[in-house]
C-alpha cells in the first residue's frame, strides 16, 4: 500500500519517464536528419530503455493497489543543435531527472515507506549508470571539437550500442 500523495509523486514520475522517451525520440529523428545515423541508433535505444523506466514504475504502482493517472506528455523540442549539444542536453536532461528521483526518495524516507524506498533503489543506481554512459559520450565530443573524422568515428562507436536488457521479471 502507497499513499495518496506517493501515488500521485509516483504517477508524475511515470509522465517525467514517458517525456524523457519521447524526448529520446524526437533527438532519434534530429541526429538522422543531420547526417549521424549512429548517433540516432543511441537515442533510438535510449527510447526504448526510457519506455522499460515507464513500465517497471506504472507496474509498481498497480502492485501496491494505486491508481494510474497518465497526463498529457510535454512536447519535446524538434532540433538540438550540434551534436555536443544533443549531448549537454541529454546530460543535464538525465541530472534533472536524478534530482527528481532523489526528491521521490525523500518523501518515501519522510512517509516511512519501505517498500517505496526498496523500489526507487533501483532508480537511484540506474541513474548513475544513466549519467555515467552519457558523460563518456560528452568527453570525446569536446574532444573532437568540429574535426568532421573524429565526428564520424564516434557515430560508429554509438552504433554498436546493444539495445537494453529486459528488466527482471517481479
Ligand atoms: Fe529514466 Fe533516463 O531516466
Amino acid at each position: 500500500m502507497i499513499s495518496e500523495k506517493m501515488q500521485e509523486a509516483l504517477n508524475e514520475q511515470v509522465n517525467k519517464e514517458f517525456y524523457s522517451a519521447y524526448m529520446y525520440l524526437a533527438m532519434s529523428a534530429y541526429c538522422d536528419t543531420i547526417g549521424l545515423p549512429g548517433f540516432s541508433s543511441w537515442m533510438r535505444l535510449q527510447f526504448e530503455e526510457e519506455s522499460l523506466h515507464v513500465t517497471k514504475m506504472f507496474d509498481y504502482i498497480l502492485d501496491q493497489g494505486g491508481q494510474i493517472h497518465l497526463k498529457p506528455i510535454e512536447e519535446p523540442p524538434k532540433a538540438y543543435g550540434t551534436p555536443l549539444e544533443v549531448f549537454e542536453t541529454t546530460l543535464e536532461h538525465e541530472q534533472y531527472v536524478t534530482r527528481l528521483i532523489h526528491k521521490l526518495m525523500g518523501l518515501a524516507v519522510e512517509e516511512q515507506d519501505y517498500a517505496t524506498q526498496t523500489f526507487l533503489q533501483w532508480y537511484i543506481t540506474e541513474q548513475v549508470e544513466e549519467e555515467s554512459n552519457v558523460n563518456n559520450v560528452v568527453a570525446p565530443l569536446r574532444m573532437v571539437g568540429d574535426d568532421k573524422g573524429g565526428l564520424m568515428m564516434i557515430d560508429q562507436q554509438l552504433a554498436q550500442r546493444l539495445p537494453p536488457l529486459p528488466i527482471a521479471p517481479k
